[in-house]
């Protein structure tokens, strides 16, 4: 065997077997504190995953796909059932008409829509305009597809109940003849902040002067508070023909196993999108697909009584957090809870959220993990409350052991 090279030596190893890529970029901190949840038996409030069963309705029709043998690979850019039910969706909400033959593409998940989406639209250099505190995915994806994230800060607000704000000035200064696309996810993880008509009519002006394409994660578009309305930015005038909106059946319905999602774009762009995503994956699974066809024609009662339900858990969780010691942002959507943990002392987030999974037996994610420069999320938590109530309940009883232990 010939080896030319040290493969005791990691970075020799590094040099001659690894992409350069993967050095920009750690593992996700989310799902590692999933794992560490698992290790310490810590109850997990750090990944956004449900601990109670999806809708029967649902389950039933994935079986009964399963026992039509449905089993076989679906048009790889998605079963046409479940292509019509996304336009059906989109029209009846958002007013947006969409052609389900060219204008569809269904993906692995949100995940793989938003990689398959970078990859197809950048070039080397481009640069992508992304708020911070971001989903974590998104940095990677850049690194992955070549771009250059540009970051623009969420600032919070003064009091705990006030709405996540950027500076004008700043969002402006970010767009020039570099820029590609900007990533949006509204209702946003992990601050909880709805985009306003306003903020995304401003948006909407810089992506036409800088011709920019508007990349719009809206996986938790169904789960909102305080009667707050969620705008896809595609409805805007002027966005139709520059807007690829990202959806999926994780958050909704409940399935985040499924990896099932959805990216709508229009005609030219979904045929780049296509092509990339059939050769990375060729195709989402097909019986989940059926099923997700049948979720999607769930009545306006079930999404009506979805965030009802994220409403409550979301009005248990904060006060437990309070007593705690933590400063929490409301959430106007989504089922997170950003919290400031200035009160505690620590040093740092990751200090704070590896007592918590290792001595109070709750798993968090440091608010570090959001950001470019981890100094930024140093002074933050991040709690997740899609979970029954008695699993509240627990985290709430263990976090009153916090302040009395070291
Ligand atoms: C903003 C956001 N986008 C995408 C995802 C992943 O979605 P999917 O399960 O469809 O890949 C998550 C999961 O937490 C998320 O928070």
């Amino acid at each position: 065997m010939l080896v030319f090279f040290d493969m005791h030596d990691p970075a020799a190893l590094r040099k001659h077997f690894l992409s350069d890529k993967v050095e920009h970029f750690t593992e996700s901190v989310i799902r590692e504190m999933t794992r560490q949840a698992m290790l310490y038996g810590a109850i997990n409030l750090a990944q956004g995953f449900p601990d109670f069963p999806a809708p029967t309705e649902i389950k039933m029709a994935a079986q009964e796909a399963i026992a039509a043998d449905v089993n076989q690979y679906a048009i790889t850019w998605g079963a046409k059932n479940l292509r019509n039910a996304i336009a059906r969706q989109m029209q009846e909400w958002q007013g947006i008409h969409v052609d389900p033959e060219t204008q569809i593409t269904v993906c692995c998940g949100s995940t793989e829509a938003m990689i398959s989406t970078l990859l197809a639209i950048c070039n080397a250099g481009d640069e992508v305009v992304i708020f911070e505190p971001y989903y974590e995915n998104y940095g990677p994806d850049s690194v992955l597809s070549g771009a250059k994230p540009r970051f623009v800060k969420l600032h919070p607000p003064a009091s705990t109940d006030g709405e996540w704000t950027f500076d004008e000035k700043e969002l402006r200064a970010a767009f020039h003849n570099q820029t590609k696309a900007i990533i949006l996810n509204t209702p946003n993880n992990p601050t909880g902040k709805v985009f306003s008509k306003p903020e995304l009519e401003l948006i909407r002006d810089l992506c036409i002067k800088f011709d920019v394409v508007a990349i719009t994660d809206e996986i938790y578009e169904h789960i909102l508070y305080d009667n707050t309305q969620h705008i896809s930015i595609a409805r805007l005038d002027g966005m139709a023909e520059r807007t690829v909106t990202i959806n999926g059946l994780s958050k909704s319905y409940s399935v985040t196993g499924w990896r099932v999602g959805w990216a709508v774009a229009p005609a030219p762009i979904t045929g780049a999108i296509r092509k990339v995503h059939d050769f990375l994956t060729v195709g989402a699974p097909a019986p989940l697909q059926e099923a997700g066809a049948v979720a999607l024609g769930l009545p306006a009662s079930y999404y009506h009584e979805l965030s009802e339900r994220y409403r409550k858990r979301r009005d248990h969780l904060i006060p437990a957090l309070g007593e705690a010691g933590f400063r929490c942002f409301r959430p106007r959507g989504a089922y997170y809870v950003m919290t400031d943990i200035r009160a505690f002392g620590y040093a740092d987030d990751v200090t704070l959220t590896r007592h918590l999974v290792k001595e109070i037996g709750v798993a968090a994610v440091p608010g570090s993990s959001f950001y470019s420069n981890p100094r930024d999320g140093a002074q933050q938590v991040r709690f997740a409350f899609c979970k029954r109530e008695e699993t509240l309940d627990e985290a709430a009883r263990r976090l009153k052991r916090l302040r009395s232990t070291p």
